[in-house]
């Protein structure tokens, strides 16, 4: 499998880290090179994201990672904030160096600015930890290629975990009359409330609203805005991780499966299947902590090999042909279609 992605032609490309630079305890930021015959392919829109595969102890994985730069700038820059526990974002805490190669998948992702009418929309941003990576490449843009004003509310912790502390300090003194910061530390005043996001959006005018950060706060940010009467479709969320597994999906094809063995690290277990759950849900209901990220069919974090029965996916971003062939799927959109399926992360 890793012959093909790693063809620059396709799919992956090795990328080259020209500068780490530490922004926090918890958190790095890597400027990255892409290969002169690749950089067409890597071109993106403010607010996307890298999907990293990386070899770690021994194991594929693939995680996703928002720019934090934006187009308008001279080079490209993800920031990876440690996970308590996690493999990834911990491995290249520690591990990233000047002159490693990485390899990444084109730019991809959703989060991005909308086209605005002759007369902008204000841009309302609110970001909670490493939520701020996205944003900060959205917020980069509309500085430079707009007149739009931008209000930033930025949710941490503490002072320590603030990312981008003086790059947003800097930027909020360059444009004074359009880029406003409004930072929240749960030290001082306990975790963002719904009257904290009311407060903060009663100030904005007409308006387009991008939400990133972890899942609770998320929650609260959301549900405070659709309840001041935010329209749905000013509300632009990305998600880093999903809680709870969705939903059961109502798929005919999946009624013919009984049974799903699901091999993970060095677990085995065979689970009753209940109709209309997701390969990844089949796993998580049997306690297993499966890997995922995207949950959208766009990362390859939930990827498995069926060696036995098969599945459908319901969306692949992630996949090439031939490893759709060789029986991969991305658990989080698969379905069973045969009456037993086999799988084995890897
Ligand atoms: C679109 C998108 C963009 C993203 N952008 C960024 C970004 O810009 N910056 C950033 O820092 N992150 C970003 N992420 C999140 C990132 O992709 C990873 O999910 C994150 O870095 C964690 O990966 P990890 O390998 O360190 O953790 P994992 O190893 O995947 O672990 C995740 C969590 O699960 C727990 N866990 C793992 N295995 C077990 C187990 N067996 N039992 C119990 N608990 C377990 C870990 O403790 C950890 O808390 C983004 C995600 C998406 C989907
Ligand atoms: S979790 Fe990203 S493709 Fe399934």
């Amino acid at each position: 499998m890793a012959e093909e992605l790693t063809d620059p032609a396709e799919g992956f490309a090795p990328l080259r880290i020209r500068r780490v630079v530490r922004e926090t305890a918890d958190a790095v930021s890597l400027v990255l090179d892409v290969p002169e015959c690749c950089s067409h392919r890597f071109q993106y829109k403010a607010g996307q994201f890298l999907t990293l595969r990386v070899s770690v102890g021994g194991r594929d994985l693939r995680r996703c990672y928002s720019m934090s730069s934006a187009p308008v700038e001279d080079e490209l820059r993800i920031t990876v904030k440690r996970d308590p526990g996690g493999v990834v974002s911990n491995w290249i805490n520690d591990t990233a160096a000047a002159g490693d190669e990485l390899h990444a998948a084109p730019p991809e992702g959703r989060f991005t600015l909308t086209e605005s009418d002759s007369s902008p929309r204000e841009l309302v941003a609110f970001a909670g930890g490493s939520g701020i990576t996205p944003i900060m490449s959205l917020v980069r843009a509309a500085l430079a290629g707009s007149d739009r004003t931008v209000k930033l509310f930025y949710a941490n912790r503490g002072r320590d975990s603030v990312i981008f502390s003086e790059p947003l300090a800097r930027l909020a003194e360059q444009h004074a009359d359009r880029l406003t910061v409004e930072h929240h530390y749960d030290e001082d005043a306990g975790v963002v409330t719904a009257s904290a996001v009311e407060s903060f959006a009663a100030r904005v005018g007409d308006a387009d609203f991008y939400v990133c950060g972890p899942t609770p706060f998320m929650d609260t940010v959301e549900t405070a805005l659709l309840g001041a009467g935010v329209p749905k479709q000013r509300l632009h969320l990305e998600r880093f991780t999903v809680a709870a597994a969705p939903d059961t999906v109502t798929d005919g094809d999946a009624q013919a499966c009984e049974e799903v063995v699901i091999e993970l690290q060095r677990q085995k277990v065979t689970a009753a299947y209940r109709q209309g759950d997701t390969l990844l849900q089949t796993a998580r209901l049997q306690g297993l902590k499966a890997p995922s990220s995207c949950e959208t069919g766009s990362c390859g974090t939930c990827m498995a090999r069926i060696v036995e029965g098969s599945a459908r996916m319901l969306n692949n971003d992630a996949l090439e042909p031939d490893e759709v062939e060789e029986g991969w799927v991305v658990t989080c959109q698969a379905l069973p279609t045969s009456s037993k399926v086999h799988m084995i992360y890897e």
